[in-house]
């Protein structure tokens, strides 16, 4: 064995070892050569919302399951936003089972080395490691691009190179359709924008929607540059890749911060008494929600049957949907509390007015698959799992 000097991502010194002509991260030894034979999942962004849950649940499902996460939520979104503590209790709650690496999905050769030191258990990613927020990737183009396209690109390849039989999940958006849902003959209601109900797309937009000449924000960009590898890979390489195109997502473990996670913020604030700011189209923007748990049964449904190059659309759908107005009204309800909030004139660039995802394509596929979480039901969630950790931070401020 010979070291080299290489710095490992994870332990910030050279671990690395070289073994029968591999580059091998000492640390990474126990996962790839232990006494397990479990399949292992490699999860990226674990510390976030979607990674979190998806690294509880496959965890459960008999996986060994490998982190990919950096903080850079934190980066993103200031030290509030961290995901540095899910990520610990995960390390509590699973042992062994988890192994978190601090590893940026920019970093090709760290991204290689995960996956070239596993390749014989790794039987599925889920791709969830994410610039997330319109606003933030107007500030700082590159890095959003980076994060979002080329932090994709990496991991496609690694997979292609390395484990090209294993399902990749990617947790695409549906920004990728940019304000193009924008364009639909809204009608405005005493608290919502909506469709007429014999509009085609009333039950929610499907695949058919065009995704280019609109306006995306350039986070939408970096995702549909995604999105579109994702599908490449899966068409061209015969892959199985599939883009899960998200509506709002969300469930107790969201970091909210005001650029990101709409629901666990305005639960936050409500709790908290901070004053929320609503951006544009009167408050009555609608979004529809599905809780992190139903995204990630999905991702399962998936990988028990997979197909190349596979989209959805995946959200609450018609069943889960509420507009800010209502958002607000629920949260006062749920916590007894009033909100102090503006109404801004301003929409962020990109926004949606109106959106519902299609379930149907997914649903037809997977006939098993269903929500179990109503819009309420996500929201007490959030607010049951939270509020007694909200209201200590408020008192101690
Ligand atoms: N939450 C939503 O409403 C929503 C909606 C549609 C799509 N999505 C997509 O779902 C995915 C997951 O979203 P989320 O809400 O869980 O986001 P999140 O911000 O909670 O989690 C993303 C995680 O990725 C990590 N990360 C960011 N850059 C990284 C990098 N360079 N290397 C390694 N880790 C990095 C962050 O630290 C964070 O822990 C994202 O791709 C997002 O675009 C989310």
């Amino acid at each position: 064995m010979v070291g080299t000097a290489r710095r490992c991502a994870e332990c910030a010194v050279a671990c690395w070892m070289q073994i029968a002509g591999l580059d091998l991260p000492v640390h990474l030894l126990s996962l790839s050569t232990g006494n397990s034979f479990m399949p292992i999942a490699i999860v990226t962004g674990s510390g976030g919302l979607i990674g979190s849950e998806s690294v509880r649940y496959f965890a459960q499902q008999g996986f060994d399951v490998i982190g990919l996460d950096n903080d850079m939520r934190a980066q993103f979104f200031g030290p509030e936003a961290t995901t540095g503590p899910t990520t610990d209790q995960l390390s509590r709650d699973l042992g062994s089972t988890f192994r978190s690496l601090a590893v940026d999905i920019r970093d090709e050769q760290a991204v290689r080395d995960v996956f070239s030191s596993n390749s014989s258990r790794i039987e599925l990613i889920v791709h969830a490691a994410a610039q997330p927020s319109h606003d933030w990737a107007a500030s700082d183009p590159q890095t959003d691009f980076t994060v979002n396209a080329n932090g994709t690109l990496n991991l496609l390849q690694a997979a292609r190179d390395f484990t090209p039989d294993a399902t990749f999940v990617f947790t695409s958006t549906n920004k990728v359709y940019g304000d193009r849902p924008n364009f639909l003959p809204l009608d405005e209601l005493e608290t919502r924008w909506e469709l007429p109900t014999d509009h085609e797309w009333y039950g929610g937009v499907d695949l058919t929607m065009p995704i280019d000449l609109c306006t995306h924000s350039l986070f939408g960009v970096s995702k549909a540059a995604a999105d579109l590898l994702v599908q490449e890979y899966g068409r061209y390489f015969d892959m199985p890749t599939v883009c899960f195109r998200g509506g709002c997502l969300t469930g107790p473990q969201h970091a909210g911060a005001q650029l990101h996670g709409f629901l666990a913020y305005l639960m936050k604030c409500t709790v908290s008494g901070d004053p929320y700011t609503v951006f544009g189209y009167k408050g009555k923007q609608v979004r529809d929600n599905i809780h992190a748990h139903d995204v990630v049964r999905a991702f399962h449904e998936f990988h028990r049957a997979p197909s190349a190059g596979a989209v959805y659309n995946l959200g609450g759908g018609r069943d889960s949907n509420v507009s800010m107005l209502e958002a607000i009204a629920l949260c006062e309800q749920i916590t007894g509390r009033s909100l102090e909030y503006t109404l801004s004139d301003q929409a962020r660039i990109g926004d949606h007015m109106w959106w519902v995802s299609d379930l149907g394509a997914f649903k037809a596929d997977y006939p098993d698959w269903e929500l179990t979480f109503g819009i309420e039901d996500v929201l007490r969630d959030i607010h049951d799992f939270n509020s007694e950790r909200w209201l200590a931070e408020t008192a101690a401020r």
